[in-house]
């Protein structure tokens, strides 16, 4: 039987899959075989049950590649998009020449983009921050003035973790080709969601994490054109020599194989789920509008993620909000650092006050999420506004 507590948070609705997904049980399910049965290493290719575990792998390698139009070779399995990013960002940067110690990435990235480029600053590099319009979009015009041919990599994601804005990435990659210069992408937030194809973006390095595409946690992935031998990285772990020697560690088989599995399930229903999950993002959009005319959505105009909205609601404060909002489970424009709530940086690029970037929640829908939900989550997210600006 279930305790009322446990009731009481089923019911809740969940609205912060940006934050992380649930396992989409079909993954579960072809994981299970891979913790019992189907233990073995598959680096030892001389026992059946490791050439097993090996063919497992291969799969999964072949499903992740097939949703971003990589080939198989080109993919190294790290444990999810923040090691991605760091093998990429200073993993190339390792062999940079001394005549390109330029590197540029933008204000709105990740902290898993932006403290690998702080790194790089003390490492000697020279370092841009390009700055964003008011929808968070990278102005190409001040990327275009930077580049020349001592930069070495460029660094834009392919779609923001709190807004859902997009990049314009394969225009990017072209300019930074121009000169010569490698494109990483952290598409953590795009892969799954998005169509996502490297070869159209014309990509280098691409950053993608399981956790965040019904996979499991703690698995993920870098792409890398050509393969790690074609584009040199310096590994951040050394050992055993596994991933063609740049990431070193006995491979996390079930959570490959779950990874392999969530990747295959979102080729084959993305076109579907983005419809869907769109249709339910702007049914929730217009429904907090009418409830509260003086939120506001931001970046609504820009390309944005299907799944994602960032709601300003003057006069409140997010994270009050959300403590009193148990029914509905989402993210605030604000991360708690060491104790102390600082704004997002995200949203302080875009030109929002402190103020307002205090007043800002994330929404972000996914796969299980229906129409009755996101109307009941309408309803308690204006009556909660209300009440707090009530006072109560
Ligand atoms: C844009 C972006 N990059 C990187 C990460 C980190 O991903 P992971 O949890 O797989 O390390 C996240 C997750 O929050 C993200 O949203």
């Amino acid at each position: 039987m279930n305790t009322p507590a446990l009731t009481k948070l089923e019911m809740a609705i969940y609205l912060d899959h940006n934050a992380t997904t649930p396992c989409d049980p079909r993954v579960v399910r072809a994981m299970l075989p891979y913790f019992g049965e189907v233990f073995a290493n598959p680096a030892n290719g001389l026992h059946p049950l490791g050439r097993q575990a090996a063919r497992a792998v291969e799969a999964a390698r072949e499903q992740v590649a097939a949703l971003i139009g990589a080939s198989a070779g080109e993919i190294v399995f790290t444990s999810g998009a923040t090691e991605s990013n760091h093998l990429a960002i200073l993993g190339a940067a390792a062999y940079a020449p001394p005549s390109r110690r330029k590197v540029i990435t933008c204000a709105v990235e990740h902290k898993a983009v932006l403290l690998p480029f702080k790194r790089l600053e003390a490492q000697g590099f020279a370092v841009t921050l390009l700055p964003v319009d008011a929808d968070g979009r990278v102005l190409l015009a001040e990327l275009e003035r930077h580049l020349d041919e001592r930069t070495f990599l460029v660094s834009i994601q392919a779609a923001n973790n709190e807004t859902g804005v997009l990049q314009p990435v394969r225009e990017v990659a072209a300019l930074a080709h121009q000169v010569g210069a490698l494109c990483h992408t952290d598409a953590a937030q795009a892969v799954g969601k998005i169509p996502c194809d490297v070869e159209a973006w014309g990509i280098d390095l691409l950053s993608m994490s399981a956790h965040k595409l019904y996979g499991p946690k703690g698995i993920g992935a870098l792409y890398v054109r050509g393969g790690a031998r074609a584009l040199p990285l310096r590994p951040l772990l050394e050992g055993g020599g596994q991933e063609a020697g740049v990431r070193a560690g006995t491979l996390n088989v079930p959570a490959i194989v779950g990874f392999g599995e969530a990747c295959r399930i979102c080729r084959e229903e993305l076109g579907a789920e983005r419809a869907r999950i769109q249709a339910l993002r702007d049914r929730f959009e217009r429904g907090l509008l009418a409830a509260l005319p003086s939120a506001r959505i931001n970046a609504q105009g820009a390309p944005r993620l299907p799944n994602t909205s960032s709601l300003t609601v003057p006069g409140i404060e997010a994270d009050a909000l959300l403590l009193n909002l148990p029914e509905v489970m989402m993210g605030v424009g604000a991360a708690c650092a060491s104790g102390a709530v600082e704004p997002s940086h995200v949203l302080l690029a875009m030109g929002l006050s402190r103020k307002d970037a205090y007043a800002t929640i994330r929404a972000s829908l996914g796969r299980f999420n229906t129409e009755a939900e996101i109307d009941r989550a309408i309803v308690l997210i204006a009556e909660r506004v209300l009440a707090l600006r009530r006072g109560g």
